[in-house]
């Protein structure tokens, strides 16, 4: 496991990105739940986000994909609307330690 950030870095209802065995790794937080996955889009196999560390929808209940508006829940990676619904986001572990956010190793995707 790696410490790649604290909680407080990250504001609640959001998600920042982060770069863990060379790969993007999406740390999100939201009511209570922090949850990483890889920034790769089940639909195309690229990255989520155009801007940086913008993965939610409006509302922030969701991540969003944004080439296409697939939407995922946040604590299951679930894709539940859009081109790949059934499918889901490639989870990272990750464990909370105090304050620190603590990553495992990027399964990478075939
Ligand atoms: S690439 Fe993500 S929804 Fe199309």
């Amino acid at each position: 496991m790696e410490h790649v950030c604290n909680l407080t870095d990250i504001p609640d209802d959001s998600a920042r990105e982060f770069q863990k065995d060379g790969q993007p790794v999406v740390v999100v937080k939201h009511d209570g739940l922090v949850r990483a996955f890889i920034n790769w889009c089940p639909h195309l196999g690229i990255e989520l986000n155009f801007m940086p560390d913008q993965f939610m929808d409006s509302d922030n209940q969701f991540i969003m994909c944004a080439n296409h508006g697939a939407l995922f829940e946040i604590d299951t990676g679930d894709c539940l609307s859009g081109p790949c619904s059934g499918d889901k986001l490639i989870p990272v572990p990750l464990e909370v330690r105090g304050d620190e956010v603590w990553l495992g190793q990027v399964e990478v995707p075939a």
